[in-house]
């Protein structure tokens, strides 16, 4: 399969910076239901199989996804500071989750339409079926083993921006930055050097092997790219669209 052109300069921007791991860290914007732009850090988790849709993971009760699920479109930003490159991309979402039930749903836009460029697959948050499950469900999966136990122990906490009850201590809360947005090994590690009781350890253990039904993964399909290379003199900036299946280039002034 042959990738855009700002898809292989994104791949080598992210080589460059590999020993960054805060070169994974990218802003992402939503609307909020009364129309006020939201923006948020995110980890880029990886791309979805065969796509050049790009993978997060979040609480399916945060705020970004109940505006998501209103209005099905995000824009990030990325600027990896060593190669002194600026990535916007205006993206479709979609999110993939448990419903009440437990079954896994994928709800936004028309989901996972983008996510292989030989073919639109449909979904909505009542129908996932078929082939779509099968995709939605392997992603869901991957993205919940590849965390670190930390990370998923933070899927069990109280909702986001709930209000603390008293009681509730900030170590959870430090477990939480740590593992859900830093996804570190040595977070992992003092997760489970930390293990107290058997019931403690037990109750963890649990939380590995289950997935939490707080627990979404969030796809971002790009329609258009803005890239901005600072390195060249003149500075380069080229703008790519989405048309059908076909991506468009334009090489403009900064
Ligand atoms: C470095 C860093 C990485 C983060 N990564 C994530 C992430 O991958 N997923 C996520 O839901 N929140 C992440 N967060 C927390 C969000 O920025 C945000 O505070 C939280 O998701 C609540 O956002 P919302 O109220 O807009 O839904 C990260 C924060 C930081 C500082």
């Amino acid at each position: 399969m042959i990738y855009p052109e700002w898809r292989q300069q994104l791949s080598r921007s992210l080589h460059l910076s590999r020993s960054k791991p805060e070169a994974k860290y990218f802003q992402v914007a939503s609307i909020t239901t009364d129309g006020a732009p939201a923006l948020r850090t995110m980890v880029f988790r990886d791309h979805a199989p065969r796509s050049n849709s790009l993978l997060s993971v979040t609480d399916i009760r945060s705020e970004k996804c109940e505006q998501w699920k209103a209005l099905a479109e995000a824009a990030l930003h990325w600027y990896f500071v060593k190669s002194r490159e600026q990535y916007r991309l205006r993206c479709r979402v979609s999110l993939i989750h448990h419903n009440e039930a437990g079954r896994i749903v994928c709800s936004g836009h028309e989901l996972l339409q983008n996510i292989h460029q030989d073919g639109v697959i449909e979904a909505s948050e009542s129908a996932c079926a078929g082939e779509t499950l099968k995709l939605a469900s392997s992603i869901f999966k991957a993205r919940w083993e590849g965390l670190s136990s930390s990370a998923k122990a933070s899927f069990y906490c109280p909702a986001p921006k709930s209000a603390k009850l008293s009681g509730e201590g900030d170590k959870i809360n430090s477990d939480k930055i740590n593992s859900d947005e830093i996804n570190s090994d040595e977070a992992s590690k003092k997760s489970s050097e930390g293990a107290g009781t058997k019931r403690e350890g037990d109750q963890a253990q649990n939380e590995q092997d289950t997935i939490s039904p707080h627990f979404a993964v969030v796809v971002f399909h790009p329609f258009e790219v803005d890239y901005l290379d600072l390195k060249s003199r003149p500075h380069t900036r080229n703008l790519y669209s989405l048309e059908q299946t076909k991506w468009l280039k334009q090489s403009v002034n900064p």
